[in-house]
């Protein structure tokens, strides 16, 4: 294993700070599919391909998505430390392998919307348990609008009740097809339950499906669901889109979805997950004909105001480290 070095000027201890930062971004499954090669003068974001799902994530997509959540909030617990980060994505022969480099792009003072966005980033968590009936106002909306326009990426609010109802067709389609597949299955399985370091564990799983549920969720095998206890009748939905397909915008996508995670976590709202109708192609294909056929839908999110859920486990900085560039 690794050793955590001093890069960028930052000593060996703030280096662990800055990369358990960006750890607590949200993946897929959580399974933390990030590993990070330092150098003197970069950081290097790697895939880890042991944390694959080739199921439900054939082509790594979600795998990229999740590395973006990471970076983003990389480059803010630099921002942090007055390190203005200078981001390469897709590096190729700079850096084999890697999905991005950080290098050190000057010094940046901190604005107080950057402050909070870095506050947020132990606090947000996705909360699977039923929100309050309360609706999300005009300029938090368009505040979330506005984080994923600044990372490149396009967040599209679901309003119209026709197209609502499409879309939880498209959620129920899709969830219906990864129940009928074992391998599937398999993968929800293996990475829920207590596990250490990683997975979804009890505590997180929100609420048990139940048949008159509008928004088919996905079972993480929660305790029996009390009497009564039903989800809220109308979350804000969003369908997070990049502008065009393949690696490199799925990475601006991720590192989107977490500014507009992170944005609502600031403005004390909770988030949950509903990738069932993007994971599975076809229902991707007939998702995106329905957003007009120009843009790449990435992620569908429920929000809305929960009530404090727990976090979910992480597996420590010092494990995710790649052996180090040599430099002769
Ligand atoms: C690309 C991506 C897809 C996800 N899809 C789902 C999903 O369909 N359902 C769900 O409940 N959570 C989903 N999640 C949330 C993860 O399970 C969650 O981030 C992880 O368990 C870590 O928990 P945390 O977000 O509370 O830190 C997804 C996360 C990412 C990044």
């Amino acid at each position: 294993m690794a050793d955590m070095t001093e890069v960028l000027g930052l000593a060996a201890d703030e280096m662990t700070d800055v990369l358990t930062a960006a750890t607590l971004a949200p993946s897929v499954h959580n399974t933390q599919p990030w590993r990070f090669r330092l150098a003197p003068d970069r950081i290097e974001l790697h895939p880890d391909p042991t944390r694959r799902l080739p199921a439900t994530d054939p082509e790594d997509r979600e795998l990229r998505l999740s590395c973006g959540a990471a970076l983003l909030n990389l480059r803010l617990a630099l921002l942090d430390r007055g390190i203005r980060p200078l981001v390469t994505l897709m590096p190729g022969a700079d850096a084999p392998g890697a999905l991005a480099t950080v290098r050190r792009g000057g010094h940046r003072d901190l604005d107080e919307e950057t402050r909070q966005l870095i506050k947020a980033i132990p606090a947000r968590r996705s909360n699977r348990k039923p929100f309050r009936d309360v609706p999300v106002p005009v300029e938090h909306r368009h505040a979330l609008v506005r984080a994923a326009e600044r990372e490149r990426s396009w967040l599209h609010i679901v309003t119209d009740r026709g197209e609502r109802a499409r879309l939880q067709g498209f959620v129920a389609k899709a969830q219906r097809i990864q129940a009928d597949a074992p391998q599937v299955r398999a993968e929800l399985t293996g990475w829920t339950g207590p596990r250490t370091g990683d997975g979804i564990p009890p505590k997180s799983a929100g609420i048990q499906p139940a048949p008159q549920d509008e928004w088919a969720m996905r079972d993480f095998h929660a305790a029996e669901r009390p009497p009564g206890k039903d989800y809220e009748s109308d979350p804000l939905i969003v369908v997070l889109c990049s502008f065009y397909d393949g690696p490199l915008a799925e990475l601006q996508a991720g590192q989107a979805l977490q500014r507009v995670l992170l944005t609502a976590t600031t403005l004390g709202l909770s988030a949950s997950f509903m990738s069932q109708a993007i994971e599975v192609r076809p229902v991707r294909d007939e998702l995106r004909r329905a957003l007009g056929g120009t843009l790449e839908p990435q992620t569908v999110l429920r929000i809305g105001y929960g009530s404090p859920v727990p976090a979910s486990p992480r597996r420590a900085a010092r494990d995710l480290l790649l052996e180090p560039i040599r430099t002769t």
